[in-house]
């Protein structure tokens, strides 16, 4: 795949998902007016790259699935990770103001908003995880909502976020850094990746591919997030560059420097593409995706 048919890849991908989001949510004049305005706000007002439920679609055409059915809980999976961009970046988290090219949720509503925003996109994320899907038995659905609680989650996402606020203003082991980032960030791209593949219809050795790949992509994501926050340009991230700094956080460029970072990252994309290496071409997207991932600039 050419870096031109992957960039239409995702404009295409992105653009089915942002539709079937806005359909998702209130809209914007139904009562509660404000709740409904800040998540139009986080979610559909500025954008994102909607990585994660390209992942959840991707995955499920690399072992053959019908993407078309799988849109809702690709979407849940967006919702999660709008919610937890909503509240990293309240004053008590990364206190940031800037985010996905417009003010956060806080500066343009209020922090109870922003906090309630953030609960009710947690909230519809579960309603629309439970949407049945043609082909697939309500017993493997099941299995995958419980499966994307626990990577949301203490054993996920949120626990991820602690270990990250606990890291602050200290020293840390390269595996300690590892293992924050492998769940602050790591376990909603590994989620989406085994998910996809699941609900996809792929065999349990497809899905432990590609759930190696969704380990190692999310590593290797973080890591860039990692770097951009040291050399990015706030124009073309949609948020402010320095917030690790500012925040003294543990972080991949502050550990090693950004040399190292990036052959870390280079790393993990290799291991990403070795995990892809007894696909079809129906994996290629991913191939592609993961493949460009250290020349991204948001
Ligand atoms: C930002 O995620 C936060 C991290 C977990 C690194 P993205 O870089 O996917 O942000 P959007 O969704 O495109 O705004
Ligand atoms: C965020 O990591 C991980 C989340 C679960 C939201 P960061 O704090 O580095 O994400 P950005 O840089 O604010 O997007
Ligand atoms: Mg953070
Ligand atoms: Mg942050
Ligand atoms: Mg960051």
């Amino acid at each position: 795949m050419t870096p031109t048919e992957l960039e239409r890849y995702l404009d295409d991908h992105k653009l089915m998902v942002e539709k079937q989001l806005d359909g998702f949510v209130p809209s914007a004049n139904r009562p509660p007016q404000r709740l409904n305005a800040a998540i139009r706000h986080s979610l559909l007002g500025g954008g994102g790259k909607r990585l994660r439920p390209i992942l959840v679609l991707a995955s499920a055409e690399a072992v053959g699935g019908r993407k078309a059915d799988l849109l809702p809980m690709a979407c849940a999976l967006e919702c999660i990770h709008t919610y937890s961009l909503i509240h990293d970046d309240l004053p008590a988290m990364d206190d940031d103001d800037l985010r996905r090219g417009v003010p956060t949720c806080h500066k343009a509503f209020d922090e109870a908003t922003a906090i309630l925003a953030g609960d009710a996109l947690l909230t519809l994320a579960f309603q629309l995880a439970a949407t049945p899907i043609a082909g697939r038995t309500d017993g493997v659905v099941l299995a995958m909502i419980a499966q994307l609680a626990r990577d949301a989650g203490i054993h996920g996402m949120v626990g991820g976020q602690m270990l990250d606020i606990l890291a602050e203003n200290r020293e840390t082991t390269l595996a300690e850094l590892q293992n924050i980032h492998i769940h602050k960030t790591g376990a909603l791209i590994r989620a989406s990746c085994l998910i996809g593949a699941t609900l996809g219809g792929g065999d349990p050795e497809q899905i432990r591919h590609l759930n190696r790949f969704g380990e190692a992509f999310g590593l290797a994501f973080q890591i860039t997030d990692d770097i951009l926050d040291v050399i990015g340009d706030a124009r073309i991230m949609g948020k402010s560059p320095g917030t690790d700094k500012r925040n003294n956080k543990a972080s991949y460029p502050a550990l090693m420097g950004l040399a190292q970072a990036r052959q870390e990252a280079q790393n993990m994309v290799n291991e990403a593409l070795e995990a892809l290496s007894s696909f079809p071409p129906t994996a290629d997207p991913l191939r592609a995706l993961v493949s460009r991932l250290l020349d991204r600039t948001h």
